[in-house]
């Protein structure tokens, strides 16, 4: 439920295409201005900023981590939370935003670890793009993002706005509010009044030896 009284809290906003046009780009806007509306502060931005060569362990050795990806980094970084709307593909995640989460996933601190995230999608079909996220929600959990439980999917999604930005149908654009106000009560909680202590561990009871140890543990400072 919104408070009125609601602790400042930043939102990285995108949509994962690249196409002109993109539908999900305009979900993206569209869940920024709500956002706005709802008092958070939103970083809106653009796939393209994120841009990278296929990930290759001897770029990463060579060269390093591509700025596509450092981006991203620093952008997950300075913001609470984030909320992308992806194209679903052959029932699956766009391959651009899946190569940019296995780029950052190398970064230790690794940026991804205990970010709240809410995923969204748009697509002509009538399920909206629905399966894409649930293949998206893997990687994110498997690095330790705190995905909000609900997900967005607009069904239909090129004959679904309204001239202003909306979407035309008002109780779905009621749901689509009502998602991102309690989204960000939620990323309220865990900036404003953390747990004590966190921690990832990135394969749970395998075998712990400094050779395959992968573990982040913190504490969280008081806010
Ligand atoms: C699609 N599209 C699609 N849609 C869907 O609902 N389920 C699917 O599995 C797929 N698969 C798929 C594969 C590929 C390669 C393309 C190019 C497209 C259609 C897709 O949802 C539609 O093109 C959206 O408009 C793409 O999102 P943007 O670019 O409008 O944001």
């Amino acid at each position: 439920m919104a408070s009125a009284n609601r602790c400042s809290t930043s939102y990285l906003i995108f949509g994962a295409s690249l196409r002109e046009g993109s539908l999900n780009n305009r979900l993206a806007s569209l869940a920024a201005s709500v956002v706005e509306e709802k008092g958070g502060t939103v970083d809106r931005v653009q796939m393209s900023d994120f841009d990278c060569p296929s990930y290759n362990g001897d770029v990463e050795t060579g060269t390093g981590i591509p700025r596509g990806a450092d981006r991203f980094r620093f952008k997950l970084i300075s913001n609470d939370a984030f909320i992308i709307a992806s194209p679903e593909y052959n029932a699956s995640m766009p391959g651009v935003l899946k190569n940019v989460i296995d780029w950052v996933s190398r970064y230790r601190p690794q940026p991804l670890k205990g970010k709240a995230g809410l995923l969204m999608s748009a697509s002509p079909s009538m399920a909206g793009g629905n399966r894409g996220l649930w293949s998206l929600r893997v990687p994110f959990e498997h690095l330790g993002a705190r995905l909000y439980p609900d997900m967005f999917s607009l069904a239909q999604a090129h004959e679904a706005f309204a001239p202003d930005g909306k979407i035309a149908d008002a109780k779905l654009q009621h749901w689509f509010e009502s998602t991102l106000d309690c989204f960000i009560d939620a990323v309220e909680a865990v900036k404003h009044y953390p747990m004590m202590k966190t921690q990832w561990i990135e394969f749970l009871g395998e075998h712990p030896t400094p050779a395959t140890e992968r573990v982040e543990t913190s504490l969280v400072p008081k806010a």
